[in-house]
């Protein structure tokens, strides 16, 4: 037994049979959905048949209650009624509660029951692109924890995920740097473990600001940066040895940074703009050959009927430009190329910035026209907004300047290192387990506060937010955690067991009617590319798991089986809060 039916979805059987036998009339394609949801009158209501019976010129009431008719209940539907114009109520047994959890716990490959998905395909994630020999901002703190989380979620339920990191690593700023490298050699003359990713960026950042008041000032140094510009597209060997040396001090700092983040990016995803050069050629000879691509004034373009400027006239996308060079446009479609035919892809997710979106749109629409994406390829952006500041403008520092990620990500580690620090009042951490779980707070605090809200929308980066204890934080559902870990770790000889036959209170009943919507939270996730609807589930999760606490002794209920039943409720609970804090790319520590 790998996957459990759920609940909801055991009683949408039903209804959806008891309705098209109530139905002798509708043919087999009328679409019998009772529309169910979770409601606070009984555990569920069905919505549907007000519809249904519009579309079958029936009375809603009546044919609600031959519904009721032939619906089985006793097992698992305790009550079935119906009420205002013809909604159903329905009510579920307390025993089929229990089990139905029960049966999710004792689920062997560990899945809590989650089924996959009966279709999945191949997905690949561009995520996490950070640009070469330049610091990390914020926007790809979000593509980062963004991408990271669905690359988890879409894995957990049963789709191929390959990850790709477009990083940016070609362009002609290289030919100042690898010229100025040449001309003062042992810059970066050290082996790649003996520096920091602090230390790898500050070099990086010493030698292009060198270069470019170089560049700026010395008209015979930029001819010869411009130069070598030439040779490094001609592929010379010289010149490619000392721009994988960027590269490779530009990867000391993104692992850094990654680590960091607690993320695990590996080396052989990251395939670069670079990386696809051997194709750049090929894709604009077949855009010219079949017409896609026109030429206009010297350069290849796309055009679009529905594309113009502010001034009216259309914005080609240009493939290639009219001193031969390739640009980002370029690389994307031979990347989609290799994506489409070589990763054999059914789906393109980019999670990228919204303000490149047009980008994104051009490159989709001539792939399309090319054939590279088709009936069975899509290409989706998932476009993320932007990071504010309090003060609702993009984020800046008080100079104006972006602001490095690491020096938010260390301010939030502080931040909540000091929460931990005041949380312990007994004194029981050690200064290491204060540090290590400051940065476990700190860490999922920022991602959580990134996932927590819609992707697209922009949202204010607040710390004293993100940190605190009581709202919709990552910190409230860790606590959360670490409260169950410790009752458990109190319960002594007493374990957690489900007894199916007990009588369930309110806030029980609650509790486990959530944590069954588990896997379809996970399946909606999933399909929507909305992490957003798993934070909510687990919020919810603990904010039903607090009322619970507070309303139903545990160690101390009136018999042994209920303390059981309550620790197995308990139990139930972290683990669904820790795989779903997991997806997200967030520790659940043990005691905080
Ligand atoms: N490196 C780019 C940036 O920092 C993001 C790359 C997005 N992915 C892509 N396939 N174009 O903005």
């Amino acid at each position: 037994m790998a996957s459990v039916t759920s609940l909801t979805a055991h009683v949408h059987q039903r209804l959806a049979a008891a309705l098209t036998a109530a139905l002798p009339a509708a043919g087999a394609d009328t679409d019998v959905d009772p529309l169910l949801r979770r409601s606070d009158r009984a555990d569920f209501q069905a919505n549907g048949i007000l519809a249904l019976a519009k579309k079958v010129r029936a009375n809603p009431r009546e044919l609600a209650s031959s519904v009721v008719e032939r619906v089985v209940s006793g097992d698992v539907i305790k009550g079935i009624e119906v009420s205002g114009p013809g909604f159903l109520n329905i009510t579920i047994t307390d025993r089929a509660i229990v089990e139905n959890l029960a049966q999710r716990a004792t689920d062997p490959v560990a899945r809590l029951g989650v089924p996959y998905a009966e279709n999945p395909g191949t997905t690949v994630i561009d995520y996490a692109q950070p640009n070469v020999a330049k610091e990390m901002h914020v926007g790809h703190l979000r593509s980062a924890v963004i991408g990271d989380a669905l690359v988890q979620i879409l894995e957990f339920v049963g789709e191929t995920v390959v990850r790709r990191h477009h990083i940016g690593d070609w362009g002609t700023q290289f030919g100042m740097l690898i010229q100025y490298l040449i001309e003062h050699p042992h810059e970066l003359d050290h082996k790649d473990s003996e520096v920091s990713g602090e230390e790898a960026m500050s070099n990086l950042n010493r030698l292009y600001k060198a270069s470019r008041t170089l560049f700026d000032s010395d008209e015979a140094f930029k001819t010869r940066a411009r130069r070598r510009v030439v040779d490094l597209q001609a592929g010379d060997p010289e010149t490619l040895a000392l721009w994988q040396k960027f590269v490779d001090e530009s990867k000391i700092y993104f692992f850094s940074v990654f680590d960091k983040l607690d993320m695990d990016i590996r080396d052989p995803d990251i395939v670069g703009e670079s990386g696809y050069n051997d194709m750049l050629n090929e894709t604009c000879r077949l855009l010219e050959e079949s017409g896609v691509a026109v030429r206009s004034e010297g350069a290849l373009c796309v055009f679009f009927d529905d594309i113009k400027g502010p001034d009216g006239n259309p914005v080609p996308l240009i493939v290639k430009k009219s001193d031969g060079g390739y640009g980002y446009a370029a690389t994307d479609l031979s990347a989609i190329r290799d994506r489409v035919f070589n990763l054999k892809a059914n789906t393109l997710l980019y999670v990228v910035d919204a303000r490149q979106s047009l980008h994104f749109r051009m490159v989709f629409e001539t792939a399309r026209r090319a054939g590279w994406l088709n009936g069975d390829t899509k290409a989706v952006q998932l476009a993320f907004g932007t990071v504010l500041g309090k003060d609702g403008k993009p984020f800046k520092t008080r100079e104006g300047e972006t602001v490095r990620l690491v020096d938010l990500l260390d301010e939030a580690i502080d931040r909540a290192t000091a929460v931990v620090r005041e949380k312990d009042t007994q004194g029981q951490l050690s200064e290491e387990e204060i540090a290590e779980r400051g940065a476990q707070v700190g860490i999922g605090a920022v991602k959580y506060a990134d996932l927590s809200t819609s992707a697209s929308r922009d949202y204010k980066f607040d710390l004293d937010q993100m940190v605190s204890l009581n709202g919709d934080t990552s910190v409230y559902l860790q606590y959360a955690y670490a409260r169950i870990q410790s009752i458990l770790r109190k319960a002594g000889s007493a374990e957690p067991a489900a007894h199916p036959e007990l009588e369930l209170a309110d806030a029980e009943r609650a509790l486990g009617l959530h944590i069954d919507r588990f896997a379809e939270t996970l399946a909606e996730a999933a399909a929507e590319y909305a992490p957003h609807k798993l934070t909510a589930y687990l919020y919810q999760l603990a904010a039903l798991y607090t009322s619970f606490y507070d309303k139903c002794p545990v160690l101390k209920a009136d018999t042994p089986a209920q303390v059981e039943n309550r620790l197995f409720l308990c139990d139930i609970t972290a683990r669904t809060l820790h795989q779903g804090m997991a997806l997200l790319g967030i520790r659940t520590p043990e005691r905080l």
